[in-house]
């Protein structure tokens, strides 16, 4: 008879200094190192990241902080969900190693106060709605390069402006870690996983599956020849309003980039944000 075997627990540090020193180890004894950052509340899009990361490396560690510098004012920073337990069973599950979960203080002790500018990338689209969001994502994330100096990170494509702007950084700031970005894993149903997702009462979550309906609508547009950005960004625009979803922006893009196009030659990736009821969703989706 096969049995199931439950994976152990990830061993859980919360010193930044205890993280180093795990991470420097199992460095000096030539293993490979990938990184998955994370905000917990986790969920299948999460655990592709660090099986992505099995997959490629001798040791995954994932880490677990709910970044307050990437929250702006009046943002769900105080009710953003936690559980670590839960956190904790689904990363071994995913065939995590390592977490790092450290306190605010840890990873902001008093007096900290530099804080990564990553220009323009990080102003439009997410930027113009959350003006300190980029700059938070950015710091936050240099501060775990540093602490953990990774082969490679992963992030979910699910976040496609914060993957253009952590690669900007990297690039900008020679941080010697490979960026590998994996796709967004959605619901049968189409929904995006979100860790925001929770907040959607049930009607809400109908409403929430425009957005990756507005996604769908725009590859077949594109299948039946249409090439004008305008007549996509009207389209998805119109199908999520008809839906009650408020939409923020939807912007026609050069892959890779954050510059808006006006025809798609080749491929375009649409980014779409919009709120449904108090809540903020995004999504994106290639297209050519
Ligand atoms: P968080 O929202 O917890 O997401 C952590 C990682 O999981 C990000 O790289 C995100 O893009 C990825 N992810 C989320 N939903 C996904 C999905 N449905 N499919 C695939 N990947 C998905 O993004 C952050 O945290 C923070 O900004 C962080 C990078 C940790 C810095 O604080």
């Amino acid at each position: 008879m096969p049995t199931s075997v439950t994976p152990p627990m990830p061993e859980v540090i919360t010193r930044a200094a205890d993280f180093r020193a795990h991470i420097e180890t199992r460095r000096t004894a030539r293993q490979t190192v990938g990184l998955v950052p994370t905000m917990g509340a986790l969920h299948a899009g999460h655990a592709s990241l660090v099986e992505a990361a099995r997959g490629d490396c001798d040791v995954v560690a994932a880490t677990l902080f709910v970044n307050p510098k990437q929250f702006g004012p009046g943002e769900d920073f105080d009710r953003y969900p936690r559980g670590l337990d839960a956190d904790r069973r689904l990363l071994a599950d995913a065939g995590c190693d390592l977490v790092f979960c450290p306190s605010v203080d840890e990873m902001y002790p008093a007096g900290s106060a530099t804080s990564i500018d990553v220009g323009a990338a990080g102003r439009v689209l997410e930027g113009a709605f959350r003006p300190t969001h980029f700059a938070g994502v950015a710091t936050v994330v240099l501060k775990l390069f540093n602490l953990a100096p990774a082969d490679r990170a992963y992030f979910g494509r699910k976040d496609y402006q914060q993957t253009v702007v952590v690669r900007r950084m990297v690039a900008d700031l020679n941080v010697p870690i490979e960026v590998v970005v994996c796709p967004t894993v959605r619901d049968a149903d189409g929904l995006a996983m979100s860790s925001r997702n929770a907040y959607l009462s049930p009607a809400e979550r109908v409403r929430a599956l425009a957005l990756s309906r507005g996604l769908r609508l725009a590859e077949q547009m594109h299948a039946g020849g249409e090439r004008r950005a305008s007549a996509f960004r009207e389209s998805i625009e119109q199908l999520l309003t008809d839906a009650g979803a408020a939409v923020q922006y939807v912007a026609v893009l050069e892959p890779g980039t954050v510059d808006e196009i006006a025809e798609v030659e080749g491929k375009a990736v649409i980014a779409v944000a919009a709120m449904v009821g108090q809540t903020r969703l995004i999504d994106n989706a290639t297209i050519g």
